[in-house]
């Protein structure tokens, strides 16, 4: 299959909801990472982002909606009836925006989206390009992130063409996504409000608006256990470089190996030193995580090694991808730097 590449544009976007109505798969931009749509009610539509993306179809998929109304989701038979009401507080603080809603799910939705459970991850996004695209086509539009199963998420359309060029007809560009990491997921099923997966939307803003501490379950699980949700798999987001994270800030470096600093190191760079955060803000160091991961896998070096993330309220957000992308942890020892795997089994 030819994959086109195209500026998110009038006619590109038309041709993008002319695919999209006729049953098949695009490639869009959100403000977290581009994903890979499909009409979120077509099952046959939805198994196409399954086998693009070679994922298993026991990982759940995201519906995005064509607005922040909660309850037109419900007339679309998206949503249940029953919709917890601190939903409506945080649609009307965070959307349009990077969070995702676990919510009872409707009657509407196929058991392909939620992987047969009874509920539904709902989020309305703040990219200009996905809200047209919604808004055009009218119905909810599921979304994974738009990289083959287990690897790194792309933030701008050229890597969604390494990803899956060949495998899917249209990719629209919408330039670098600005947020970076995908969306906090927080569950409101069966009552207390539980954060699935850390994002850029902190435990704190979600805290301050319920005005009650959410849950945390982040525990991470093997591949061969039952698995609650994709983004639990203990190894995710992986550059095919394997990935160190350091127990300390990086001072030594050796040519032989990618160094990605958090805040700039006082000696100039060399061409395998990178640099999260060069003002040193969460926010930065977000989105340029997974393009710095890309590039400097890009380098087929031994290893990344990577620094420490330091604290902040997005701290968790970040620690999750890059604990989830690396295989192990770097030591500075003895002039060398001493490289220990991870047990997985
Ligand atoms: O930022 C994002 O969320 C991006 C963009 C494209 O919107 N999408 C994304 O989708 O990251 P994906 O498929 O890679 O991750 C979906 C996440 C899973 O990790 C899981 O935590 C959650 O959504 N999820 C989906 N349905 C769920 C459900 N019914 N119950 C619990 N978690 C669910
Ligand atoms: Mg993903």
């Amino acid at each position: 299959m030819k994959t086109e590449l195209l500026t998110a544009d009038a006619s590109s976007l038309q041709k993008a909801m002319d695919l999209l109505h006729s049953g098949e798969v695009v490639a869009i931009p959100t403000e977290t990472v581009y994903g890979l749509a499909a009409v979120g009610l077509n099952p046959n539509a939805v198994k196409k982002v399954f086998s693009a993306k070679g994922r298993p179809s026991t990982d759940p998929l995201i519906l995005h909606l064509p607005s922040a109304d909660l309850k037109q989701a419900v007339q679309m038979g998206i949503l249940s009836e029953k919709v917890p009401p601190e939903a409506f507080r945080l649609a009307s603080a965070f959307w349009p925006g990077p969070l995702t809603m676990v919510l009872p799910r409707g009657p509407k939705v196929p058991d392909e989206v939620t992987a047969g459970l009874d509920t539904v991850a709902l989020r309305y996004p703040a990219h200009p390009v996905a809200q047209q695209l919604l808004a055009m086509v009218g119905l909810p539009l599921a979304a994974p992130s738009a990289n083959r199963f287990g690897r790194i998420s792309p933030t701008d359309a050229t890597s969604v063409m390494h990803e899956l060029g060949g495998r899917i007809p249209l990719i629209l560009d919408g330039g670098e996504c600005t947020t970076g990491v995908e969306s906090t997921v927080v569950s409101l099923v069966p009552s207390d409000p539980t954060i699935l997966r850390p994002g850029m939307i902190t435990f704190a803003d979600i805290e301050r608006v319920l005005g009650r501490a959410p849950q945390q379950k982040t525990k991470t699980l093997t591949p061969d256990q039952s698995m609650p949700a994709p983004g639990m798999l203990e190894s995710h987001y992986a550059p095919q470089t394997p990935l160190f994270l350091t127990d300390q800030p990086i001072s030594d470096i050796q040519p032989d190996m990618l160094f990605i600093h958090y805040h700039p190191p006082k000696s100039p760079l060399s061409s395998n030193q990178f640099v999260l955060s060069p003002q040193g803000d969460s926010a930065t160091a977000a989105r340029n995580l997974y393009r710095l991961l890309r590039q400097a896998d890009a380098r087929q070096g031994k290893a990344i090694l990577m620094e420490p993330i330091p604290d902040s309220d997005e701290a968790p957000a970040l620690r999750d991808r890059v604990q989830r992308a690396s295989v192990g942890r770097a030591t500075w020892s003895h002039g060398t730097w001493v490289l220990i795997r991870k047990n997985i089994d």
